[in-house]
């Protein structure tokens, strides 16, 4: 525990700052059922298989290539099946829908963790900017093409972040999503990151079945992989003082999306956003309701147009 956690209190739910995946889901018996996790290869990713399938859940989970996403299930154990899913190759999309479709299985989970952060310059994909493309729009593709497999209670989490708040002064830039205007590696996170939530807000209300949930979650701060874009004095600051003054551990940082997708009280919450395992009031972007509805026009007009 950092310093800081030990400062920190249990909120609402019981669970807190300092709550693990293994808290939140204690006592949890997953047995038949299955989630769809991605970026299961790294930090947050790794130990939400690791305990879901401690759990008695069957995990598809997701990776870059399929050699990664074996070794992460070798590494958990248990009911793990490998899935090759580039989110930044729409081909590689298309084809773990397709793979996660032909295993059949009903979706009681879908955990949107997979991110890139603060690329130092500027990057495109398919005519985009990396980040956004990257952690919006492949999973938009990936939840929106499993959704007909999502189970009559199945929940979808979508990784957010409180970066959210570092995005443009208008949220998401609809109109250069390219980043032809300007690029600065924080705005393009939290761009990315409101998009991850606005995505989650919207589908909320698109759900085709009463009992489904979608929500999103900020983790906390967590030295993990998603710093090796930081400068390296940064990375050394952060991977070796961070852990021990202010940062959550690995296991308290997958705690929030495990207490989404599998605790029984946060079916009590739709189109909500998640931080310490308890509902928080995101940033007035993040609570604009016709910004997530013109997201979603516009990546549903994105994809349209990939090869
Ligand atoms: N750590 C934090 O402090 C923090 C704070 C707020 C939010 N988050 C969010 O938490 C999530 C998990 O991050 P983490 O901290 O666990 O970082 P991490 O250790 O870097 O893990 C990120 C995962 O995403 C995968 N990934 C990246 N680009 C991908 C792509 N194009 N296609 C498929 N997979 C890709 C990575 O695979 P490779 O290893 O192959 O690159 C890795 O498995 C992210 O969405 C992040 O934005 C983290």
């Amino acid at each position: 525990m950092s310093l800081y956690g030990m400062f920190q209190r249990k909120g609402p739910s019981g669970f807190g700052y300092n709550s693990t995946a293994e808290d939140v889901t204690a006592g949890a018996d997953l047995t038949g059922r299955t989630y769809l996790v991605t970026g299961v290869n790294s930090g947050l990713g790794a130990e939400t298989l690791r305990v879901l399938v401690m759990r008695g859940a069957r995990v598809l989970a997701a990776a870059r290539t399929v050699a990664k996403a074996q070794a992460a299930c070798d590494a958990a154990g248990g009911d793990a099946v490998p899935v090759a899913c580039e989110l930044s190759e729409p081909s590689s999309v298309r084809a773990a829908v397709a793979t996660v479709q032909a295993l059949g299985h009903p979706l009681d989970g879908v955990i949107a963790n997979a991110g890139i952060m603060a690329l130092p310059k500027v990057q495109r994909q398919h005519g985009y900017e990396m980040q956004f493309f990257t952690n919006h729009v492949g999973h938009f593709m990936l939840v929106t093409g499993v959704l007909p497999q999502l189970a009559e209670e199945g929940r979808v989490v979508i990784l957010s972040s409180s970066a959210h708040t570092m995005t443009y002064p208008e949220g998401v830039r609809l109109d250069d999503l390219a980043a032809e205007r300007g690029y600065a590696p924080w705005k393009a996170y939290g761009q990315a990151k409101l998009a991850n939530m606005l995505f989650a807000k919207h589908l909320a209300t698109r759900l085709p079945k009463p009992g489904q949930r979608s929500t999103s979650v900020h983790p906390g701060v967590i030295a993990t992989g998603l710093a090796r874009h930081m400068n390296k004095g940064v990375q050394l600051l952060f991977n070796g003082l961070g852990p021990v003054f202010a940062l959550k551990t690995v296991p308290q940082g997958a705690a929030t999306q495990c207490y989404a997708a599998v605790h029984p009280d946060a079916a009590a919450h739709n189109g909500e956003y998640f931080a310490n395992c308890n509902p928080k009031t995101p940033s007035a972007h993040g609570q604009d309701a016709a910004l997530a509805a013109a997201l979603w026009d516009k990546t549903e007009e994105i994809v349209a147009g990939l090869d």
